[in-house]
């Protein structure tokens, strides 16, 4: 029996889960799933990644702590991966005790073997926040074409990559003040005394040879000393004798798949050695995305071999989702978050999707929304359960439930138990999509022998009781050992199969032994097809999360906010605004930025959503008027449907002013 221990990349307790997310929870969850069947002692680890600058104000902006902000997200994504069916045997949090011990520990132990330096650096710093500002915090015309608003470190226009201090009239995301220069001191891991470790390790079979060809280029650029400290403001942990200084969260984020697996040891009474010291015998494998293979392949194993533990067995990376061949995006609405999706779909076909198009490469893969409809229906729909429903009910009615003594076919019995291994391999080596056609190719062959053998022709004739019995069995049988085969990609079908079978979970080896004179249950439908309505209602809703959300902007923002595109005379003059009175305003539960407003236009009422929580008490806004555009087509929000939109302006948060007009304004008078 191998020992091993699986990781996915911890995700930011900044923001929801989305789809993209869900491939690499899916597939590390399907690899985790299969070593289990196979008999393996497999443990599947994960965390919230809790600290970092982007937290820390973003609990600011909700006038929350960071406390509530992550313990909060964390609920978010436990429920999204409990909905997945993604089974963690231990989910918890880079903000523990664990991890705090562990970082210390790792830190203290790299200090004193010579790794960690300091030196005084020079960092942009907001003078009204008092706190350095990463590269990201700052925004402002790019110095190479000219762009606004453009980010610290590179611009989304021309492409150009630049320092921060080069971007002209620049200014601070958080508050809007020109950053200063100001001189600190920082710590430094130094990555390059682990060079020949690494250049060794990196060619020693544990990446995809893509990521260590990649990482050759990194080589040759030659390893810069790791900056591992931020100053205070920050929500992280203290450098352990250096007050006011912090870990990176970069530092804490891998120590996270230490702590999380010490805190579930202690639950278990687990040996946490057994998979951590540095002569541990057991596997340990981290699967990630492309984009953090740095952090994981370089960092990660100097971090350990400095402080005395194992480094990792594998790392895996995957590519990134596109969406109809394109990147997500929140204005089309294939930015979808995880629980959008689980509110029109069921996860099991997302999950067969993905497994169908995951290979072991790092390239990306396409959700493509029609394909998705047709593959499902054809694949899972279509050939595999179809092929239970064929049978089932003959046997249940016919014969008490109870499926014949012997195997009439024991040959094409053989065909589909043989293949066990081979698929067995696909998974093993991350191979889903050859796994996922060989499965099919399998299912193929049961439809074609239902069709050959015809039971609903062979139940009318008299005197063929035993043939039909015989046909159905073996039917079922192909069918369970299509389940075994498709339990790591589908739990839940596989769940409701078992009851359906009346068998204990499904094991890898039950491939190989049929089920003869049993009595299975009656059988229920295991999956509906997929509504392609439902796919255009996910997308609708995925862009109205957006809309309903108001626009985020540091004060700074609408100041240097672009004017966008001119518009003709003719579009201006479609906008129908009028005078309305606000006759009731009130919270909308669910929502901490909306009021929902009661307008009459004069004889006639709309119901809104704005906004502007953050700016009026909806006390004060009853009676007042304001001005809106009435001829907006409906919008169905998370809360409700939107009847227009009222005008206001300002820069957002508590400065937004609705727009009072001229006294003697009538309710249902046209502005303009
Ligand atoms: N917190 C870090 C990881 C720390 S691991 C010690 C992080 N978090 S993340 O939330 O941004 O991403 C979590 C994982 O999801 C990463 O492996 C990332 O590559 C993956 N994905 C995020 N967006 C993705 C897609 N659109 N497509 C596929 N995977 C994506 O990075
Ligand atoms: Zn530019």
């Amino acid at each position: 029996m191998r020992k091993i221990l699986v990781t996915s990349a911890l995700p930011y307790a900044n923001a929801p889960l989305h789809i993209g997310h869900i491939v690499e929870y899916t597939q590390t969850d399907i690899w985790a799933r299969f070593q289990k069947m196979r008999g393996n002692q497999c443990w599947y680890i994960c965390a919230d990644d809790s600290h970092g600058t982007p937290i820390m104000l973003h609990a600011r902006q909700k006038g929350i702590t960071p406390e509530e902000l992550i313990a909060a997200m964390h609920e978010d994504h436990q429920a999204d991966f409990r909905d997945f069916r993604i089974g963690f045997d231990n989910f918890h949090s880079t903000h523990s005790d664990e991890n705090r011990e562990l970082a210390s520990l790792i830190y203290e132990r790299n200090l004193a073997a010579g790794h960690i330096t300091s030196r005084k650096i020079v960092q942009a710093y907001d003078p009204e926040e008092n706190m350095f500002l990463p590269d990201r915090f700052i925004k402002g015309e790019c110095p190479k074409c000219g762009a606004a608003d453009q980010y610290g470190d590179n611009c989304e226009v021309c492409g150009a990559t630049y320092s921060p201090t080069e971007l002209k009239n620049s200014y601070s995301v958080v508050s809007g003040a020109k950053p200063i220069e100001k001189e600190t001191e920082h710590f430094f891991f130094k990555l390059a005394d682990f060079e020949d470790m690494l250049k060794a390790w990196t060619r020693g079979g544990h990446l995809q040879p893509e990521v260590a060809n990649k990482l050759d280029e990194w080589f040759e650029a030659g390893l810069r000393e790791w900056d591992i400290s931020r100053d205070a403001p920050y929500f992280g942990f203290e450098i352990p004798g250096h007050p006011g200084k912090y870990f990176y969260v970069w530092l804490d984020a891998p120590i996270g798949y230490m702590a999380s697996f010490k805190n579930f040891c202690e639950k278990q009474g687990l040996d946490f050695d057994e998979y951590w010291a540095e002569d541990a015998g057991t596997e340990l494998y981290h699967f990630i995305g492309k984009d953090i293979i740095y952090f994981h392949a370089l960092f990660w194993p100097a971090m350990l071999e400095g402080a005395g533990f194992r480094k990792p067995t594998t790392i895996h990376a995957h590519g990134f989702l596109t969406v109809d061949g394109q990147k997500m995006s929140k204005s089309r609405g294939s930015f979808i978050k995880a629980r959008t999706y689980l509110d029109h779909l069921d996860p099991e076909y997302l999950r067969y999707y993905f497994a169908a198009k995951l290979g072991s490469g790092v390239d990306d893969i396409d959700l493509n929304l029609e394909d998705f409809v047709q593959r499902v229906n054809s694949d899972l729909v279509g050939k595999v359960v179809n092929i239970a429903s064929r049978c089932a009910g003959f046997i249940s009615k016919r014969f008490d439930g109870r499926l014949s003594e012997t195997l009439s076919e024991p040959e094409l019995f053989k065909t589909f138990t043989d293949a066990s291994e081979s698929i067995a391999e696909h998974y093993e080596k991350r191979e889903f999509s050859r796994a996922v056609r060989e499965i099919m190719a399998l299912a193929d062959k049961a439809n074609q022998y239902i069709d050959e053998k015809q039971p609903w022709v062979v139940a009318k004739e008299e005197g063929r009781e035993q043939e039909l019995q015989d046909i159905c069995s073996m039917g079922i049988n192909l069918f369970r050992v299509l389940m075994v085969y498709l339990r790591p990609i589908l739990p839940g079908t596989a769940e409701s199969a078992e009851a359906f079978l009346n068998v204990a979970p499904l094991q890898w080896q039950d491939a190989t032994t049929p089920l003869l004179d049993h009595e299975i249950n009656k059988f229920k439908a295991l999956m509906t097809r997929v509504d392609p309505k439902k796919i255009q209602a996910m997308v609708e809703s995925s862009k109205e999360d957006m809309q309903a959300k108001p626009q985020k902007s540091a004060p700074a923002k609408a100041k240097q906010d672009a004017i966008a595109d001119t518009i003709e005379f003719d579009d201006f003059a479609k906008v129908d605004l009028r005078v309305a009175r606000i006759t009731k305003a009130q919270a909308v539960e669910g929502a901490d930025k909306l009021l929902q407003l009661t307008l009459d236009l004069g004889g006639e009422t709309r119901n809104v959503f704005a906004g502007i929580k953050a700016a009026y008490d909806p006390g004060e806004l009853e009676g007042r008027l304001t001005v809106m555009v009435a001829n907006l087509a409906p919008r169905k929000m998370r809360f409700g449907v939107s009847e227009g939109m009222v005008l206001a302006a300002g820069p957002g948060g508590k400065d937004i002013f609705l727009l009072s007009p001229d006294e003697g304004a009538q309710p249902g008078m046209k502005v303009k």
